[in-house]
């Protein structure tokens, strides 16, 4: 059935997606898939899968499903993706799974092979991969006249420095404090400790060489975890959405990703209120035009 200008689409078993508007810049989304993806909170479960226990020698891997959603959201098919900070390719995994194509740049040769043998187990054709600093090779692609439609990345897990980290000691009830708790998450190019400042001052120096490459009008969205640490939550999506919005972008949204998942912890049990931090943000900025 097609109304004006809209065509009815329907999912491989049969059931409506609904309807379908040749006015849609942005995505090929249906008016109903788009008001379910115009929810501020993801729900969704996202099981492990692809290769997950492969993937999880990372320890910072998103779900493939979860990053191929946030594409069909954000561009059409056959649309050109980067993920300067690829860990072991939760983003080219997610663009394969919906027919757009990706470019992914991580320091750790590592990753990458993870991520082969992941294509590989999967009979997928690996995306471009790229080893390197996203600092030196973002701007070898851009000197190649490489344009991305859309940047969906993670960022490195934030390793605060020794001074900040002793303040910081939590425990679980009935515990002894615990000085340093060491975490599977991949530091950033290799630094293991850093102050805030420093970290998003190397996000910084990231960021500012792949906005280049972004379309006009074309979005960005970034994973960030907020932490509690040092007796304290820190609003590391905040700080992150600011410094984006300082190298020119505009924030749209912070999408919360309710990670079903995660499980429920017990720090601070009858001394003091301490979260369980079971949800990731997902930011959403736009370069817009003039
Ligand atoms: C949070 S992880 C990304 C995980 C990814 N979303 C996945 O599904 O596997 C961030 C990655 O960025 C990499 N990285 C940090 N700084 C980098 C840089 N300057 N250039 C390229 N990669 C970098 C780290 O090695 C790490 O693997």
């Amino acid at each position: 059935m097609s109304k004006a200008g809209k065509v009815e689409l329907f999912t491989a078993d049969g059931s409506s997606r609904g309807f379908y508007s040749s006015l849609n810049r942005l995505n090929e989304l249906t008016g109903k898939e788009w008001v379910y993806w115009s929810k501020s909170v993801i729900n969704k479960q996202y099981p492990p899968n692809m290769q997950h226990r492969l993937r999880s020698q990372h320890g910072g891997q998103k779900p493939p499903d979860l990053c191929a959603d946030l594409i069909k959201v954000f561009t059409k098919e056959g649309a050109l993706v980067l993920d300067p900070l690829a860990g072991v390719g939760g983003t080219l995994l997610g663009a394969a799974l919906c027919r757009r194509n990706a470019v992914g740049i991580e320091l750790d040769s590592r990753y990458i092979e993870i991520y082969e043998e992941v294509c590989r187990l999967e009979e997928l054709n690996a995306q471009r991969f790229i080893c390197g600093n996203s600092r030196q090779v973002l701007p070898q692609l851009a000197a190649d006249g490489v344009v991305f439609d859309f940047i969906l990345t993670d960022v490195p897990y934030w390793r605060m420095d020794k001074a900040e980290k002793s303040k910081g000691r939590y425990k679980k009830a009935g515990e002894v404090s615990k000085e340093n708790r060491k975490s599977r998450l991949s530091p950033f190019e290799q630094v293991s400790y850093q102050s805030k400042a420093e970290w998003l001052s190397d996000l910084k120096g990231v960021f500012s060489k792949a906005v280049p490459l972004l379309k006009t009008d074309g979005y960005l969205a970034v994973f960030i975890g907020d932490m509690y640490n040092q007796g304290r939550y820190h609003f590391l999506s905040a700080d992150l959405a600011c410094m984006l919005e300082d190298i020119g972008l505009t924030l749209k949204a912070n999408i919360v990703w309710y990670d079903v998942s995660k499980s429920l912890h017990v720090y601070g049990y009858q001394y003091q209120y301490i979260p369980s931090m079971i949800h990731q943000n997902i930011l959403v900025l736009r370069k817009e035009g003039a």
